[in-house]
């Protein structure tokens, strides 16, 4: 069977264990919980390009592909696509690896693309520093 791949070679930005209490009533995970992560995972590589405070100011694209199960290992790889004057673009990729049968199954499970927006102590955006 074809199965998915971690992106080789990448470090995933956050990874966490689906556990019981974030299950839904179908018996999958609540697609709020993953929602949750892929928007904390997407503002690391945003407010280290910010160099300083972001806001998350839209989410331009969310699928939910595959469901998620209590027990498997979600990791969550974020990456800037775009940056603007104040603002950055940052694609969230979300796997879900679960044991089955002794073997480790890789599922590509949620891919989103949130806009974050760089502000200041007032709450105003603010330019991105130069690179
Ligand atoms: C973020 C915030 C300060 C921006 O203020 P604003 O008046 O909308 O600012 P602007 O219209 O100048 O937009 C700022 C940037 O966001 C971009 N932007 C705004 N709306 C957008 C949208 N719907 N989709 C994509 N980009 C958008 C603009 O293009 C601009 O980018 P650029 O400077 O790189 O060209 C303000 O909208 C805010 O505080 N929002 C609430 C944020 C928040 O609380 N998030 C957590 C939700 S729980």
């Amino acid at each position: 069977m074809m199965q998915d791949q971690l992106p080789a070679g990448l470090i995933p930005t956050l990874r966490i264990p689906a556990m019981p209490k974030d299950v839904n009533n179908g018996g999958s995970i609540f697609g709020g919980w993953v929602m949750s992560y892929v928007d904390i995972a997407g503002s690391i590589p945003a407010e280290l390009r910010a160099m300083g405070r972001i806001v998350t100011r839209a989410v331009q694209a969310f699928e939910f592909k595959k469901p998620v199960y209590v027990g498997d290992l979600v990791s969550f790889y974020a990456h800037v696509i775009k940056e603007g004057r104040t603002s950055v673009t940052v694609q969230v990729d979300v796997y879900a690896q679960r044991i089955k049968q002794g073997i480790v199954e890789t599922v590509l499970v949620t891919d989103a693309i949130l806009i974050y927006v760089a502000i200041d102590e007032k709450g105003h955006p603010r330019p991105l520093p130069p690179l």
